[in-house]
């Protein structure tokens, strides 16, 4: 629309007096701000921008790939991805506490963006010294910390501590000013894939947090299918602007009988968590018709062959959380 052309024309405007011909980098978590950011960033200075991508190996089916390929395709930004799924999960080995494997998670992201900084700072990409980088901060984060800004805290989805002083940069925020609508209709007018735009909230420390114990590789890539099974149904269903997120959480350490075919299964649950809310503040779980609920389930039960029951949680929050752990 006319008013989103203007926001976009008025900020790549604003980056480029910002940056001039210094260069800038930006880190991609699959989420929809730092898309949006990175793609207005690129727009205002091409390629004196550099993204990082940090593949932690805990993102959803097809998540990757969207960074990797359709981000890229669409933008046309250099991208240097760190496939760092071996090392996230060796951290994580061992572990079931949530907030244990939160802080795995976190201090493992930043030493490898900070590797990985160091590498695109050494590269000079065009030869320009790398003085920036790009935040996708939005206006209630502004609000929510008293609106202060320039400091080089990698706030970033995983909430832990900031760069060290040799990795110093001034931030570039060109969403401060928007709210997450106005961010979404942003990455449109830039082109950006609506899968990638209008994704549900969904946490740092991604489907390590899904997983009800241990995370191990396998593990990962049962709940990766169920995921994407709910997900999709819940799409095409139509439902994907009413539901806020829809955790799918596997209980990994518990297993159950079955029967199928003519064979018993002693295989695992997972729980569908659909949830209506205004802010995650608070939620309540979603009236999912039945008929959608019921595919979801046939289809995970027949196509995940570790996953023999589907359960539905009826919590609200409080006294639950949105996620399990
Ligand atoms: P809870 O489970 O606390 O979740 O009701 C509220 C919202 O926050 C998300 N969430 C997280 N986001 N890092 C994040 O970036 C985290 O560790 C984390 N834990 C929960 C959750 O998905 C929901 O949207």
């Amino acid at each position: 629309t006319w008013t989103m052309l203007n926001i976009v024309d008025e900020q790549v405007a604003r980056v480029r007096e910002q940056i001039g011909d210094k260069s800038v980098i930006c880190a991609l978590s699959g989420g929809v701000d730092s898309a949006v950011a990175g793609a207005l960033v690129q727009r205002a200075v091409g390629d004196q921008l550099t993204c990082v991508f940090v593949d932690h190996g805990l993102l959803r089916k097809g998540e990757a790939e969207q960074v990797e390929k359709d981000f890229v395709a669409i933008t046309g930004a250099r991208l240097k991805v760190v496939d760092a799924e071996e090392r996230f999960l060796s951290a994580l080995a061992g572990v079931t506490d949530p907030e244990e494997k939160r802080k795995i998670i976190g201090r493992e992201f930043i030493r490898v963006f900070e590797q990985a900084a160091r590498e695109v700072v050494a590269d000079g990409g065009d030869g320009n010294e790398v003085e920036f980088l790009v935040q996708g901060t939005l206006y209630p984060d502004v609000v929510e910390s008293g609106g202060g800004t320039g400091t080089a805290n990698i706030k970033s989805h995983h909430n832990v501590g900031g760069l060290p002083e040799d990795l110093q940069f001034t931030l570039v925020e060109p969403l401060r000013e928007l709210f997450k609508d106005e961010v979404r209709k942003v990455g449109e007018e830039l082109g950006l894939p609506p899968e990638m735009v209008w994704r549900q909230p969904f946490p740092g420390p991604g489907l390590g947090i899904r997983i009800i114990g241990e995370v191990t590789r396998d593990r990962l890539e049962i709940l990766r299918e169920a995921d994407a099974i709910a997900r999709e149904e819940l799409s095409h269903a139509g439902l994907d602007r009413d539901i806020w997120q829809c955790p799918v959480v596997l209980l990994a350490d518990v297993r159950s009988v079955g029967v199928q075919g003519d064979g018993r299964t002693y295989g695992h649950p997972v729980v569908l968590r659909p949830v209506s809310s205004e802010d995650a503040m608070t939620a309540d779980w979603s009236r999912v018709p039945y008929e959608v609920l019921a595919k979801i389930s046939n289809r995970i039960t027949n196509e995940v062959r570790e996953i023999n029951r589907v359960a539905l949680d009826v919590t609200s929050k409080p006294p639950g959380t949105i996620e399990w752990e």
